[in-house]
């Protein structure tokens, strides 16, 4: 029979006192590792408690605990009169080197779900963190009122109503879902119920429940083409059949789709800011789209993603508040207007789905937190949000208005910026067959961000251009970083 280990054993050992993690884990952690690294064989012996017990300065109480413990869940073995031993039969790969070795072979044995599969091809954006200059979709987040939210959050944690800690309601919060329905009716011109809302983590959790509780695989659905990139790809990942839809001067083009694809069940639609090409709908081409999804019995998304930022005019009412039928599904977030990492959104859904899509919600992970909802529903009653907005619409345009100037000063041998009347970024169309991901490349290794017009395609569109993202940069900054574009795309 192997030997006790003893002093051999006793090196091996790493107990620190004056720690927070308390001695006897820190015994149970080294013999642990000891038998998994295989540096205690199975069979070999254990120095008795009291020999451990004194050879470390420990109690005996101590070590006793510990091998009691690894006895319980079968490490190791006692036998009356002969000790303590390393558990036989025990089939752990011990090396840690064997560990990694193997996962890495087996690896891409694994076989993923079809539906990961087509996770895996998506071409949303997967970057985090810093970002770069003129990254669309960016607020200006240096100027968000951090101090103000924070007193907001904290009353919401602190506040007498300890609900707020809980999971909170099926739907969302009722007090935010009210604050919602008071922005869109003085915002959208919408009269919704606060039954109708649901609330969601952002956009992109509102298109998954849509494709969850709508979508049955192999449905059709018209997309804008370009168009939301992670929105399409949820349609996709949940088997439906995206068909693309080119946009014209009036927005979606119906008479296209008709022309072309078969009936969908459900259209995707950026009415007041077509994401990319900035194109705001027509009210002729919303009444058609309304018209069309009546008489086809199908839905519509309304994805309103920017439309607080308007800076030519009154915004536009939403295509929801002309949908008399309840065939639109409204879709509005907070991670323009506030910022992305707060993760609220919404959806608004006919009443007769507001069950399903509660229950779809609490399933799938009811992922928004009840303390945020109660901080932001205050910070909207109180006037917070439409001060912000105010704000931030000013700076905005004057980005804008900076960013195009100097575009057009600095790059036009190279690129023809398009004026927007709305939103955080603009598209500038490419000149001399350059190509919009090798500029995206070339820009991004001088750190300027852009996005290339054709991830924003299921079908490639014969121009090329990139998305420039105004609102997240600097006005001083601008004139500098155009410059700097010129330089890079000269060098192309
Ligand atoms: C068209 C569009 N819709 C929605 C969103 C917002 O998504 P989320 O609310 O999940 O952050 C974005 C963000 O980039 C977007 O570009």
């Amino acid at each position: 029979m192997p030997k006790s280990p003893g002093g051999a054993l006793l090196q091996a050992f790493s107990i620190e006192r004056g720690t927070s993690v308390p001695i006897y884990r820190q015994l149970d952690a080294s013999l642990r590792r000891l038998i998994l690294e295989g540096t205690l064989a199975a069979g070999q012996k254990l120095p008795s408690t009291r020999e451990l017990a004194q050879d470390l300065g420990l109690s005996r109480i101590t070590v006793k605990s510990v091998y009691e413990q690894l006895i319980a869940e079968g490490y190791v073995q006692a036998k009356t009169g002969a000790g303590t031993f390393v558990a036989d039969g025990l089939e752990i790969e011990t090396k840690p080197e064997i560990w990694r070795a193997r996962q890495k072979l087996t690896m891409p044995d694994i076989e993923i779900s079809e539906r990961a599969q087509t996770i895996m091809s998506s071409k949303a954006s997967v970057r985090y963190g810093e970002t770069e200059p003129f990254r669309p979709g960016v607020p200006a987040l240096e100027l968000f009122p951090t101090r103000i939210w924070n007193k907001y959050l904290l009353d919401a944690m602190t506040s007498r109503n300890r609900q707020n800690l809980s999971y909170g309601e099926v739907n969302g919060s009722s007090a935010l879902r009210a604050s919602i329905v008071r922005h869109l009716a003085d915002a959208r011109g919408m009269q919704v119920d606060a039954d109708q809302i649901i609330i969601t983590s952002g956009a992109q959790q509102a298109f998954v429940l849509i494709a969850f509780v709508l979508l049955s695989r192999g449905d059709t659905v018209w997309y804008e083409n370009p168009g939301h990139i992670a929105g399409r790809d949820v349609m996709q990942i949940m088997g439906s059949n995206v068909a693309p839809v080119p946009i014209d001067g009036e927005g979606f083009d119906l008479q296209f789709a008709q022309r072309t694809h078969a009936k969908p069940s459900l259209i995707f639609t950026t009415p007041s800011h077509q994401q990319p090409l900035g194109v705001t709908m027509s009210l002729g081409r919303r009444l058609a789209l309304l018209n069309y999804a009546k008489e086809n019995d199908c839905w519509i998304i309304e994805d309103d993603y920017d439309s607080e930022f308007r800076y030519r005019g009154r915004p536009l009412p939403a295509l929801s508040a002309l949908d008399s039928e309840r065939r639109v599904f409204y879709v509005g977030t907070f991670s323009k207007s506030m910022f992305a990492a707060m993760r609220l959104g919404y959806v608004v859904v006919p009443p007769a789905l507001a069950d399903s899509f509660a229950k779809a919600r609490n399933l799938l992970g009811q992922s928004s937190s009840a303390v945020v909802e109660q901080a932001l529903s205050r910070f909207m009653d109180e006037g917070r949000f439409v001060e912000h907005i105010r704000k931030m619409r000013r700076i905005y345009r004057e980005r804008r208005d900076v960013l195009f100037e100097c575009l057009t000063r600095d790059c036009s041998a190279f690129l023809e910026p398009q004026e927007t009347d709305a939103g955080m970024h603009m598209l500038a169309w490419l000149k001399n067959g350059l190509g919009d991901q090798d500029v995206h490349r070339a820009l991004l290794d001088a750190g300027i961000e852009s996005l290339p017009l054709s991830v924003y395609c299921i079908e490639p569109l014969e121009r090329k251009g990139i998305v420039l993202g105004f609102s997240g940069a600097d006005t001083r900054r601008i004139p500098r970083l155009t410059k700097r574009i010129a330089d890079v795309l000269a060098s192309l």
